[in-house]
């Protein structure tokens, strides 16, 4: 199948130029001002924006957390993001305790076989290593295409390790070059203000905030920079969220360190007053790190133009409020930790970011996809137009109008962070190597057509060559 699209935008991290793309089977093959060849199919683009598809390095489909399971499994999940113009994300495999890192990976396959919509590859969520799981065998991961290790410095008495397994696993990755990831937060401080707020009878989905105050993820990031130093280590903050996070890891990237830091859309826009929400509606608010002060909005839209933040993801983890939320109704600690957000990452950031001029469509399109895949070890396969880069294309109508709403979201969850949210710009049409997933707001290809990819280590490109496992 060969498809030629038509007098676009072309928009990379780096370019912004009108012509045309064509793509024989999987790949683009050829670029140029106006091509001159026959092709199965030809979109004209006119007037659209031709992006790279997104990267999503940040989700959680299918997880067993907060004593539920996230409600958007693989196929759920990723058709949302395809129809949100996401054609590849990076999913966390949480090793169960006791549990070796091989029967895990396994374990995650199986869950996503068949139901793949898009392209995915997975990081590994280290948890325990007394049992079950050991640095050895963590060292082999990168040779298998999962090059990145997560660490939750919170969450205490689930998935929280202690600095000692932090500092190790940093070791491992300074070794095999994987990047380390992690949950900055001090988990044990946390612990004693929720039991603390327990005991006085605090029990609404706010206190989830007030106790979890935003120095407890200033001084965890911190904490992660410097052993990073020390263990000589790659290292990348997730879900950044406040100011007294941002520093620190401004202060590394002055000075140059290996140290890099992602978003969420959800911080630009949710503060903490919607956890104040009566009737218990707080609780779809209820994530991790969880909504600050407005203040800190105005912090993040800066440090994403000044690339102290260099990746804005979703941390996407849904769950449903009418049955998963209400488990926590009468105490804010059992409210699982998560909310929903792969379906419309561009929406949100192409309306308020770009149409709002805080950043332009380059630097959009850098956040997106092309920095997560470059850290991901994804590019230049993914996160790029580029002769040789997988045809993963968002054919992007810039004045469409859309309303954000749950009621035709794709995901299972039951609400939408940024419901009745009109924006205008939305994705047309959507390629996944050369395949059309999305067209006329209906999924066209058949779940099962996306692979799972072997990434390359940081730093590293991931090579056209390099067949998918
Ligand atoms: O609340 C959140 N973010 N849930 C997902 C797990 C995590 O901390 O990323
Ligand atoms: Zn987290
Ligand atoms: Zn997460």
């Amino acid at each position: 199948m060969s498809v030629l699209i038509k007098g676009g935008r072309v928009i990379t991290a780096a370019d912004d130029y009108v012509g045309d793309i064509f793509v024989d089977g999987e790949r683009i093959s050829l670029i140029g001002d106006s091509l001159d060849v026959s092709a199965d199919r030809v979109i004209e683009a006119a007037g659209k924006y031709v992006l790279p598809g997104l990267v999503d390095p940040h989700t959680h489909l299918d997880m067993p957390f907060g004593g539920t399971v996230t409600i958007d499994d693989v196929e759920s999940g990723q058709t949302a993001a395809a129809f949100g113009g996401t054609t590849c994300h990076v999913d966390f495999i949480i090793q169960p305790k006791g549990q070796s890192f091989t029967a895990a990976f396994d374990d995650w396959r199986s869950k996503a076989n068949g139901k793949q919509v898009i392209d995915m590859g997975y990081h590994m969520a280290v948890t325990d290593l007394k049992e079950g799981g050991t640095l050895e065998e963590l060292a082999t991961l990168p040779d298998q295409g999962i090059t990145s290790y997560k660490l939750f410095m919170a969450y205490k008495g689930a998935i929280m390790v202690d600095d000692e397994t932090l500092f190790r696993v940093m070791q491992v990755a300074a070794d095999t070059g994987a990047l380390v990831m992690v949950h900055a937060e001090h988990g044990d401080a946390i612990d004693v203000l929720v039991k603390q707020a327990l005991e006085r009878g605090e029990t609404e989905p706010k206190y989830h905030a007030l106790t979890r105050p935003p120095e407890t993820e200033g001084e965890a990031t911190n904490r992660a920079i410097q052993l990073a130093r020390v263990a000589g280590c790659k290292l990348y903050v997730v879900h950044v969220s406040c100011r007294e996070s941002v520093e620190p890891i401004a202060i590394a990237r002055e000075k140059g360190w290996d140290v890099w830091g992602e978003t969420c859309t959800q911080y630009f826009f949710i503060d903490y007053d919607y956890l104040e929400r009566p009737n218990f509606e707080g609780a779809k608010y209820v994530y991790t790190p969880p909504p600050r002060p407005k203040e800190n909005q105005d912090v993040l839209w800066t440090a994403v133009r000044n690339n102290i933040l260099s990746v804005i993801s979703t941390d996407h983890c849904a769950f449903l409020w009418d049955g998963q939320k209400t488990l926590g109704r009468d105490d804010f600690s059992k409210i699982p930790n998560g909310g929903p957000g792969l379906e419309n990452r561009l929406h949100m950031i192409h309306e308020f970011g770009v149409r709002h001029r805080r950043i332009s469509l380059n630097r959009m399109v850098e956040l997106l996809s092309t920095n997560p895949a470059k850290y991901f070890g994804l590019y230049p396969r993914k996160g790029t137009i580029a002769v040789g880069s997988d045809a993963d294309i968002v054919i992007f109508d810039p004045d469409k109008l859309h309303v954000i709403t749950a009621a035709t979201q794709h995901s299972k969850t039951d609400y939408n962070l940024f419901e009745g949210t009109e924006v205008t710009g939305s994705p047309e049409l959507v390629l996944l190597r050369g395949q059309v997933l999305v067209e006329n707001d209906e999924l066209v290809a058949k779940p099962g057509v996306g692979q799972f990819v072997q990434r390359a280590r940081f730093g590293e490109e991931l090579k056209p060559e390099r067949v998918p496992a």
